[in-house]
């Protein structure tokens, strides 16, 4: 087999066959095919796609790739994963709140990158939490406290880390077969047997229309049923932010007032629909009514916040800000922005807000940059939502960088008014799963 027939065939429309897409995932992984013969193909998927059952091929080789856990001791384990948006901080919520109904949750999550906030970065702002559990690490916490939230490790699906780097220089992130291989390629890895999809939809996420979301969202659930696992994609609105807070402390402090009892209604809505659809996926709930009971159950009585604080514990942070949140990093300047006129909130675009996050170092550029845990912006009103004239709408957390101003401008940007009554806008937009 020759890397250079496989790739010319690709790029004339051809399909390939499950042993030569594994020749080429094997050998790019080990190093036999270089970056760029691997840039090349990855480009030539972009313009021709791939059939299904390439994609499920492409898949399983990622997998092969490395080791695959084996979690069936523990029961049916459920995984979720978000395919990233600005202000999304369901998973800091979700977890604890099914692990607390009796679900083993093992997460292996992200960081952030460009205007997309990552759950690692987040749980960082629990000073000294650790996001770099070994395999075996893993696996006992998971026994003992039944929640695990820590980064990947390099073990699992390593040949999607060293694609989706290359990919992330050579414009070719977005192509659906790529997409789907390698979020699948390690959830699959990571041995859950059921798994939880937020597909995110608008302009702060990934798939700016419902159509490409939707076919994202087939893709996966075709690739978990043909490895086994029960998969639910939820499409969901990301026009604009999820809940009020974008960045990380600021963010973390909006999922424990939602284990309080107290978040937005958008995020406490995503995370009742995911944990129910969890625990229902983990067969630890018989339906969805019942699941959703149990779901506010563990807010009531605390044990989702309870499951939290021991979360936080067992990875070494600092767990007493769970019950002291005005102790999290904070930003030293908090610029007020105020309705110049009483309107109705029209728009708030959530690329500009995650764009002015960055700006403000919530997030990062490009890959390994540093970030300002204390940064971020507080929105004060929804679309939907009326302000009066001289009323807050958004606060921005600054730390005093060169780039703050412009930050504020792109959240003023980022809001668009109007002087007629507004609809709030849908939340969930569909729902694709396998049986
Ligand atoms: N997230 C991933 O893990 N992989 C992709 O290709 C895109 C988003």
């Amino acid at each position: 087999m020759r890397a250079v027939e496989l790739i010319e065939r690709k790029r004339d429309g051809g399909a390939l066959s499950a042993a030569e897409i594994d020749f080429l995932v094997q050998g790019f992984t080990v190093g036999e095919i270089p970056d760029y013969q691997m840039s090349a193909f990855a480009m030539a998927v972009v313009l021709r796609g791939m059939t299904a059952k390439e994609t499920a091929a492409l898949t399983a080789s990622m997998v092969a790739s490395g080791e695959r856990l084996d979690l069936s001791r523990f029961g049916r384990v459920v995984d979720k994963h978000s395919t990233g948006g600005v202000g999304d901080k369901t998973t800091l919520v979700v977890a604890p709140l099914v692990a607390a109904c009796g679900a083993p949750v093992a997460k292996m999550s992200g960081r952030g990158l460009g205007f997309s906030g990552g759950t690692l970065d987040k749980l960082e702002s629990f000073a000294g939490y650790r996001v770099d559990l070994t395999t075996a690490e893993f696996l006992t916490q998971l026994e003992r406290t039944g929640i695990v939230v820590t980064g990947q490790t390099a073990d699992l699906a390593p040949a999607d880390g060293k694609l989706y780097a290359l990919r992330d220089v050579t414009g070719t992130v977005p192509a659906i077969p790529l997409i789907a291989s390698s979020i699948m390629s390690k959830k699959i890895a990571a041995g859950a047997q059921a798994v939880v999809l937020d597909v995110k939809v608008g302009s702060g996420a990934f798939m700016k229309e419902r159509a490409s979301a939707a076919a994202l969202a087939r893709t996966m659930v075709a690739i978990g049923v043909a490895h086994g696992l029960a998969v639910t994609c939820e499409l969901t609105d990301m026009e604009q932010p999820l809940g009020m807070a974008v960045g990380n402390a600021l963010e973390v402090k909006e999922a424990i007032a939602a284990l309080r009892g107290e978040g937005p209604a958008d995020l406490v809505r995503l995370v009742r629909l995911a944990g129910a659809e969890m625990l229902v996926r983990g067969r630890r709930a018989r339906d969805v009514a019942s699941a959703l009971a149990r779901i506010d159950r563990a807010i009531a009585d605390g044990s989702g916040l309870a499951k939290l604080r021991e979360l936080v514990a067992a990875q070494g942070g600092d767990a007493r800000l769970v019950d002291e949140p005005s102790r999290l990093p904070v930003a030293p300047r908090v610029e007020v922005l105020r309705a110049a006129h009483t309107a109705y909130v029209a728009a708030i675009a959530a690329d500009r807000v995650g764009l002015a996050s960055v700006r403000l170092g919530a997030g990062r550029e490009k890959k390994g940059d540093p970030i300002d845990l204390r940064t971020g912006i507080l929105l004060r009103a929804k679309v939907g939502d009326r302000v009066e004239r001289g009323a807050p709408y958004a606060e921005v957390h600054a730390a005093g960088r060169a780039s703050d101003a412009e930050a504020i401008e792109l959240v003023r940007a980022a809001v668009r008014w109007s002087g007629a009554r507004v609809a709030r806008r849908r939340l969930v937009l569909g729902r694709i799963a396998s049986r």
